[in-house]
């Protein structure tokens, strides 16, 4: 089983960035954890602040991994390119974010990934991703 978790822009900064939020946890951390938790899944990572690049790894992973992870962060508000990589490729995505975008500004209540993604987890914090996992498990 590969997969994948693919982050958006500043999501390098959780630990740093708005802790109140987003936590207190590195995501290096928080992914190692992930790791030796499910020893027996190809669990990789990806980051980028680059919308093209977040475009770029989705096409390249999206025809041969099982699963897609994503947090397209900001992105997930705006880029209709990442919602198009999303509907093109073949690999299932589940939509995460940490927090729980409903409870915040109206700007975060639209998704572009949503329409195509298998499904969604908002709010749990970090645990987002590993409830993500488990359902693609
Ligand atoms: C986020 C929510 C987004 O609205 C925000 O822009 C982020 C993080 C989350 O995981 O809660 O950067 O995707």
């Amino acid at each position: 089983m590969k997969i994948i978790i693919i982050n958006g822009p500043n999501l390098n900064l959780l630990g740093k960035r708005e802790p109140d939020i987003y936590g207190a946890a590195t995501f290096e951390d928080f992914f190692a954890d992930l790791q030796n938790k499910y020893p027996n899944v190809e669990l990789r990572y990806f980051q980028s602040n680059v919308e093209g690049e977040l475009i770029t790894k989705i096409q390249e992973v999206g025809f041969s991994y099982d699963g897609i992870i994503l947090n397209a962060a900001a992105y997930t508000h705006t880029s209709v390119g990442i919602g198009d990589a999303v509907k093109a490729i073949i690999t299932p995505v589940i939509e995460v974010h940490i927090s729980n975008t409903f409870a915040r500004e109206s700007f975060r209540h639209q998704s572009f990934i949503s329409p195509n993604a298998k499904g969604i987890v908002i709010g749990f914090g970090l645990k987002s991703y590993e409830l993500a996992l488990q359902s693609l498990l």
